[in-house]
């Protein structure tokens, strides 16, 4: 199994290693400091950096993150060695959420691609660029199932769905996890950016979080209280951590929330109980930014001494940014309030870790072509295209508006994200440049006609709505006014999602909604584009746009990837992963939701006054520039003896007149088990793609793990019964049939 990847060999040597350290030391290699953050203290006139740098000096500081490149990186490691180079290298960390350098799209959007190996390629792709920067350490994937679009961090996120986060997590590990000569570039793999989870040489390490449960804020509000049951956490939420473990996940990242009334940096049950015994992760558990600080906001440590005792009894190993470990641990050693013992063990993870990457070998890395180079390369730009095409999602298509013509006479580009270049790398792109991205308004230039007049203009603010837009209103409608088909780039800042970035209103923001509303009077054909980090409840749109595109925060290669789709020479394949409400009251709406009691009908039943209960565009939906016919769902024995697994299949055709992607979903339900099941789950899914009038037969097989219910002693466990299995288009369509797993004899 990869997750086990401590061979004797690194033992020994970490064994070794661990011998070396003084008691400050081992604390060191337990202290993680943020090198961005650099306050002056105006008592001693040093700045935090200079403070640190002594701390490397001495072996007390482990870790490092948000470093700028190469240059600084062995300089800090040669800090770290010491004089006489028998110092311990330092990990040097990274928030490499969807690309370094090269920017892909957000988290989300690769979801909406309904292609794990794709984000495993863009992953690959961004631990060279980083790795080239002396980053060995990055802080993805982010895999917290996210049910909720007010929450910022949705953006981040893989969506609402545990199976298919389970997907991406795997992928997204392996992907990063690059194999590495030093230089960023792959070695023994021709290349292909693929990872292998835990191989022999190893040179980054990923960071699955936040584990666990961060995405289930109360309203939506980051950092907001989580509670959470342990049916949830084991259904729903641990799902993709448990596979980013089997994946061979070096490292994962406890989260900020409380589990059951315990923060997770000192919840022993999720820190230890599950992760090391149950799952047998041999890694390293790293807390979040100031997370052990934050027992005491949280109000259940009383000062940093019990916050120390507490995150290192529960399974943290390194202390993000807060400095706690090296301030109170070793004196806490000394005076045996807490065993040299458990300080060791979580040494000894650190410095397999370190070992397991080639750092001692391999501390410094050679400045490479992509920290210098003013182009991005060449292969990472093709990726980012086809990653943003992907991930694009056709919501609506009216009289075919859709694909453009590339000679239509004049086409008008409007809106306030349509020029923007900054707003497409979306949240976390620290490394990425406004420069290196292609916008909207340039995308389609390129793509049409040189006889077509593109036209542009802003049209409204996104993050205001004052009156010094009515000039750009008038030019906007002027713009409009002489075109024959109107884009109109909407959407949301970069910064309006990511981390504490939550909004109570999922409405078009600024003065989007009224320019929309101003240009539809002109009567010109319209497509919206909207370049947002979470999905909208906009259900007005529908009634002035005859097209809708999701194109979220899609990255460098956004207005190429945009142009590829409006005018056809991509046909969109993607789906929505993430639920996209009617409105604010809805949330949280996702597809994996659980019968009531109340059958349906009548007063007293599960709906709203005021609101239809069925959601803007479901998840799993996306539309095609084709059209697909599903055949009837075949299953040559429906009856099943338990332990057995059913063979189902359907015949997909492309019914329409160009080629095009389908994802095919297959959904289960437990009609009758012991505790209540989910109305849909998915349980496999198959991206394929299909010439006009081809078919394909696709196949999927149900054994345990698609069956599996976790029953009221929380064991996974397959019960006898009826099941109706899907097979569609989305969580909202498709044929069913019922099939049996019959009960042992007695
Ligand atoms: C975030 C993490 C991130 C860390 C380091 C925290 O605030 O929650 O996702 O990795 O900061 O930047």
């Amino acid at each position: 199994m990869k997750k086990a990847w401590i061979t004797p060999d690194i033992r020994t040597k970490a064994q070794q290693l661990l011998a070396r350290l003084s008691l400050e030391q081992k604390a060191g290699q337990m202290t993680q400091y943020d090198w961005g953050f650099n306050p002056i203290n105006p008592d001693t006139g040093l700045s935090q950096r200079d403070v640190i740098s002594e701390q490397i000096a001495q072996g007390h500081v482990g870790s490092v993150f948000n470093l700028a490149g190469a240059e600084e990186a062995n300089r800090l490691q040669k800090l770290a060695l010491g004089e006489d180079g028998e110092g311990v290298p330092l990990l040097i960390g990274r928030d490499v959420i969807h690309g370094y350098r090269t920017v892909f799209p957000i988290p989300l959007a690769q979801a909406s691609a309904w292609n794990p190996a794709l984000a495993g390629a863009t992953a690959a792709a961004a631990s060279r660029e980083a790795l080239a920067d002396g980053v060995a350490w990055v802080f993805a994937p982010m895999i917290d199932v996210s049910r909720d679009p007010r929450w910022g961090r949705i953006a981040e996120s893989i969506g609402e769905d545990p199976y298919l986060a389970s997907a991406y997590a795997e992928a997204w590990v392996r992907g990063s996890q690059i194999d590495g000569d030093g230089k960023g570039n792959d070695d023994g793999d021709g290349g292909d950016g693929s990872g292998d989870g835990v191989g022999a040489d190893t040179a980054v390490a990923s960071c699955p979080k936040h584990y666990a449960g961060y995405g289930l804020a109360e309203a939506g509000r980051d950092y907001n209280t989580v509670d959470l049951s342990d049916r949830v956490l084991r259904e729903v939420i641990l799902p993709p951590f448990r596979q980013a473990v089997e994946a061979g996940a070096l490292t994962i990242m406890a989260s900020f929330n409380e589990v059951n009334g315990v923060p997770a940096c000192a919840n022993r049950y999720l820190l230890t109980t599950i992760l090391r015994e149950e799952w047998g992760f041999e890694g390293v558990v790293a807390s979040d930014y100031n997370a052990l600080q934050e027992l005491i906001t949280h109000g259940v440590a009383a000062d940093e001494e019990e916050a120390c005792l507490l995150a290192l009894r529960a399974g943290t190993d390194v202390d993000m940014a807060s400095g706690i470990y090296i301030r109170h641990l070793p004196r806490l050693v000394r005076e045996g309030k807490v065993p040299e013992s458990l300080v060791d063990e979580a040494v000894l993870r650190i410095l397999a870790v370190k070992l397991k990457l080639g750092l001692l070998e391999r501390p410094f890395v050679a400045p490479s072509d992509y920290a210098t180079d003013e182009r991005l390369p060449a292969e990472h730009i093709a990726l980012a295209r086809q990653a943003a095409r992907e991930s694009i999602v056709l919501l609506r298509n009216e009289g075919g508006v859709l694909p453009l013509s590339k000679s239509a006479r004049a086409i008008a580009v409007i809106g306030p994200l349509a020029d923007s270049r900054k707003d497409p790398l979306g949240c976390w792109a620290f490394d990425g440049r406004p420069d290196d991205v292609v916008s909207v308004l340039e995308g389609v230039r390129q793509a049409a006609d040189q006889e077509a007049v593109v036209s542009y203009a802003k049209g409204c603010e996104v993050d205001s709505d004052s009156a010094s837009g009515e000039s750009d209103l008038a030019e906007a409608l002027e713009a409009a006014g002489k075109a024959d088909v109107v884009v109109l780039a909407l959407g949301e800042t970069f910064e309006m999602s990511g981390e504490a970035r939550c909004r109570t209103n999922l409405d078009l923001p600024g003065g989007q909604r009224r320019l929309v509303e101003a240009v539809s009077k002109l009567g010109k054909p319209i497509v919206a584009v909207l370049l947002t980090g979470r999905p909208l409840a906009i259900p007005w749109l529908q009634e002035y746009a005859d097209a809708i595109v999701q194109a979220w925060h899609l990255g460098v290669q956004s207005g190429h990837g945009i142009a590829d789709v409006l005018f056809g020479d991509y046909n969109p394949g993607g789906r929505l992963t993430a639920t996209f409400p009617l409105n604010v009251g809805q949330v949280p709406i996702y597809y994996y939701r659980k019968k009531t009691g109340r059958p349906p009908g009548g007063v007293y039943t599960s709906y709203y006054l005021d609101s239809s209960t069925d959601p803007l565009y479901p998840f799993g939906f996306g539309l095609s520039y084709t059209s697909f016919r599903y055949g009837e769902i075949l299953c040559a024995k429906p009856r099943v003896a338990l332990g057995e697994a059913f063979e189902l299949s359907a015949q997909v055709t492309n019914t329409g007149d160009r080629e095009g992607e389908e994802v095919v979903q297959c959904y289960v339900r437990d009609e009758a088990a012991s505790v209540t099941q989910p109305l849909k789950k998915l349980v496999g899914f198959r991206k394929i793609r299909l010439k006009a009038g081809e078919s394909e037969v696709v196949t999927f097989v149900l054994g345990e793990e698609s069956l599996a219910i976790i029953d009221a002693d929380m064991n996974a466990t397959v019960e006898s019964g009826d099941f109706t299995v899907w097979i569609g288009p989305s969580s909202a369509e498709g044929e069913s049939v019922r099939l049996t797993v019959e009960a042992p004899a007695q």
